[in-house]
């Protein structure tokens, strides 16, 4: 055991500082530069380093606690790690700090020049001593009105972050960087116009920036290391105070209460910092509540109630005891049967879906296809009304190419397909199944009558390859075996429609001069209303009636 002693580095003449945050716990292994606690002046916060590597044995401060330089805040054991660096150890080899009016929004008026009669290019900072620093948000918008003090940047070393508070009121022009953009001390960041002449601007710039000094020292501690410089966030009453009322950065994230660390965890869990409550002191978010907030949506994720505070989730179904009203069994679901539940359960809720009905004459279909029966029976193979659906289905998505899409992952493409791939559904012992015809629209109505039915009985006998089950770009559900005068099947996605075919039936149809009994077929096509609008699938149903309606049409 070999105890070490850590205290609080030089402040940059800040004394009596608040603890706001302690990052670590008693029996925790810290790393060398590890975040130990979290400070705050009423300017700016700041993260003290560990100077050594080892086991917190002790820590000697609260949260709440106010310390100055030297102050004693945690024993660490520096012996309980393989790599301790004893020397480390030593206060002396403590991180140097340095007083800095980093954090200040100051107005050189060498640096900041007047770029016309009444703007003024803003430059950046003193940095502490740091050095390409990054831009990690511009926090407002070129044309919006800021008033001093409104925080126009946020900059981000690997230890601390930092807000550029604009140094006068006035319109912000332009800016000169983006995020990602490295920046240094003196790098003119944006052009600003003040409300007053440049004259006045800059006085007031200039007064504005001392008024901070004395107000306010921001202090910067900056670690030995150079590569790894702690700089300052200015405390969040400021930057909420002063933030531009916009609708715009009501939501920004950099005008939430949280340190440099923090929000890079908060960055590599893509959590948004404004939708996180801070636990911590005047609600600042600790990394505990970024943690809390990632396990909450998990947890809400999983149960499906994610959302449902704001009304975009669903409510989930109340778990019931069946057995009280009567004797049941509990059999295990398939594989496929809890794929499909869940398939169906994102398809539904993720496609807005539309469902249109209509009914085609299969009159002349059906005589045809009894009529080729015989033949169909030399050649093996069984022809119900399936293959005429799907050579008709391909051939109406050929006309209508604006119903062969899906929408792109990205949400800003459409993705056309310059083939014809059909699913069929098939109700199957184990479950639903959706074997893929490819090249449809190149294939004659046996050779689709013999696939299909190969395909059918792969899938009874569980026997569909995934490479069978892929590509559709339409799907076919057919319950007309079954009986049923409509349904409203629901999107494959990421296929755009879906077609349900019910149970034909004879019934009387108006001629012009008398009722006919004709053989009608009822359809229903379910579309993604993202993907394909009204008229659109009004083109492709009355195209794929028409070529169901007269199969003639199915050779042209
Ligand atoms: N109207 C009237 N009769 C129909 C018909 C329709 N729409 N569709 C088929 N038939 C007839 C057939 O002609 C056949 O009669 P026949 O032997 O006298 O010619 C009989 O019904 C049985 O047909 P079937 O063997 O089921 O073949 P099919 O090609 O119509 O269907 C499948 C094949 C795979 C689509 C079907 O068996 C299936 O599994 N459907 C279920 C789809 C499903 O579950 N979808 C999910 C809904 S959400």
């Amino acid at each position: 055991m070999s105890n070490t002693t850590v205290s609080v580095p030089d402040l940059g003449g800040a004394d009596n500082v608040d603890i706001i945050e302690i990052s670590v716990a008693v029996g925790d292994s810290v790393e060398l530069e590890q975040d130990l606690l979290v400070l705050e002046t009423d300017k700016a916060s700041m993260e003290i380093p560990s100077p050594v590597m080892g086991k917190v044995v002790e820590i000697l401060v609260s949260v709440g606690d106010k310390v100055s330089e030297g102050d004693n805040i945690m024993v660490v054991d520096v012996a309980a790690s393989d790599d301790a660096e004893p020397s480390k150890a030593e206060p002396e080899q403590e991180p140097a700090a340095k007083a800095s009016p980093a954090a200040e929004a100051k107005v050189d008026p060498d640096a900041s020049s007047a770029a016309s009669a009444s703007e003024m290019e803003l430059t950046i900072p003193d940095l502490g001593g740091a050095s390409d620093v990054d831009v990690i948000e511009l926090s407002v918008e070129p044309g919006v009105s800021v008033a001093a003090e409104d925080s126009l940047l946020v900059l981000e070393t690997d230890k601390a972050s930092m807000d550029v508070p604009a140094p006068a009121d006035g319109t912000l022009v332009e800016f000169r960087i983006k995020v990602g953009d490295k920046v240094n001390e003196g790098d003119v960041y944006a052009v600003m116009k003040t409300a007053a002449s440049s004259d006045a601007a800059e006085s007031s710039a200039k007064s504005g920036a001392s008024a901070q000094a004395e107000s306010a020292p921001s202090a910067v501690a900056e670690s030995s290391a150079a590569e790894s410089p702690t700089t300052v966030a200015p405390a969040p009453e400021k930057s909420a105070a002063t933030a531009p009322a916009t609708p715009e950065s009501a939501n920004r994230s950099s005008d939430v209460y949280a340190g440099p660390s923090s929000r890079r965890l908060a960055r590599q869990l893509g959590v948004d910092l404004t939708k996180v409550s801070g636990t911590g002191v005047r609600g600042r978010i600790t990394k505990d509540d970024i943690r809390g907030y990632v396990k909450k949506m998990l947890k809400q994720a999983e149960s499906g109630t994610i959302g449902a505070a704001s009304g975009a989730g669903i409510p989930p179904i109340p778990e019931v005891d069946f057995s009280q009203f009567g004797d049941i069994e509990l059999q295990p679901m398939s594989k496929i049967k809890k794929l499909t539940a869940a398939n169906m359960q994102r398809n539904w809720l993720n496609v807005p879906h539309v469902t249109q009905f209509d009914e085609a004459d299969i009159t002349d279909l059906d005589a045809f296809r009894k009529q080729m029966k015989p033949e169909a029976e030399k050649r093996g193979v069984k022809i119900t009304p399936l293959p005429f659906l799907i050579k008709a289905a391909a051939q109406a998505l050929k006309l209508e190419p604006s119903f062969n899409v899906s929408l792109h992952a990205d949400g800003e493409h459409m993705v056309h397909k310059h083939y014809v791939h059909i699913g069929i559904a098939v109700d199957t012992p184990a479950g639903l199944m959706v074997p893929v015809i490819r090249d449809a629209d190149k294939k004659g109505i046996w050779e689709l009558a013999q696939e299909s039915a190969e395909l059918v009985e792969k899938a009874r006998a569980g026997k569909l390859k995934p490479n069978e089950m892929k590509g559709a770009c339409f799907t076919i559900s057919s319950l007309g075996a079954m009986g049923g005068t409509g349904f409203t099947p629901i999107v494959n996605a990421p296929e755009v429609a879906i077609m349900g075919v019910s149970k034909a039936q004879m019934k009387p149809v108006w001629n012009g001069s008398e009722f006919e009994p004709r053989n009608m077929l009822p359809l229903a096509v379910s579309y993604d209303h993202r993907a394909i609008n009204g008229a659109d699938c009004g083109r492709f149903f009355t195209t794929l009636v028409a070529l169901i309606s007269d199969i003639r049409r199915l050779v042209l």
